[in-house]
């Protein structure tokens, strides 16, 4: 008759380093996450292929600089440049609407986008304006950009 040995322990060893080698990798999978929704908003690509339904006209673009005087400004300042009283105060600089490179990357989807979700500090407003005033919105921050001796430094 043969002995067959013991549970030489082999078994649950490989067990015990598979559970290690798994928890270290979701570790490493959500700090990785965590990384990456740190610097970038994770834009969907339909919202960033979005068309803006509302030509920029004169009365589009007003109507947008009201509510820009409105709820925007307390934040990103009268010209837009982030300088503003409350800009101290906040956790993260408010963005400078009026830097032409950084703008000129942004699609109007992705500016809607923004303006309808927000990211704290900045609040969503979604609930707050109409699609139609926020579309207004990406008119009037758009002219913010706009370099008046010429066109945009890339
Ligand atoms: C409470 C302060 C606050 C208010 C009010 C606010 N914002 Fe912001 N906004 C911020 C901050 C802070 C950021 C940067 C957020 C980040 O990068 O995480 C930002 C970012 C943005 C961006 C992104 C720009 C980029 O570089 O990608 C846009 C566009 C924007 N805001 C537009 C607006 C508009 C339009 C309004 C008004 C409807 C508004 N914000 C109101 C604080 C504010």
């Amino acid at each position: 008759m043969t002995i067959m040995p013991a549970n030489s322990g082999q078994p649950t060893k490989n067990v015990r380093w598979m559970l290690i080698v798994g928890l270290i990798t979701v570790f490493l999978a959500g700090a990785a996450a965590i990384v990456l929704s740190v610097g970038s908003w994770n834009i969907p690509s339909e919202a960033k292929r979005m068309q803006n339904p509302v030509p920029a006209t004169s009365e589009a673009i007003n109507d947008g600089m009201y509510n820009y005087m409105q709820r925007c400004q307390s934040c990103h300042g009268a010209d837009g440049n982030g300088k503003s009283g409350r800009a101290e105060e906040l956790s993260v600089k408010p963005s400078d609407l009026t830097d032409a490179t950084e703008m000129s990357r942004r699609t109007d989807g992705e500016l809607f986008y923004q303006i309808t979700h927000g990211r704290s500090p900045m609040p969503a407003f979604q609930s707050k304006l109409t699609d139609t005033e926020r579309w207004q919105l990406v008119d009037y921050i758009r002219t913010l950009s706009k370099n008046p001796e010429g066109p945009a430094k890339q």
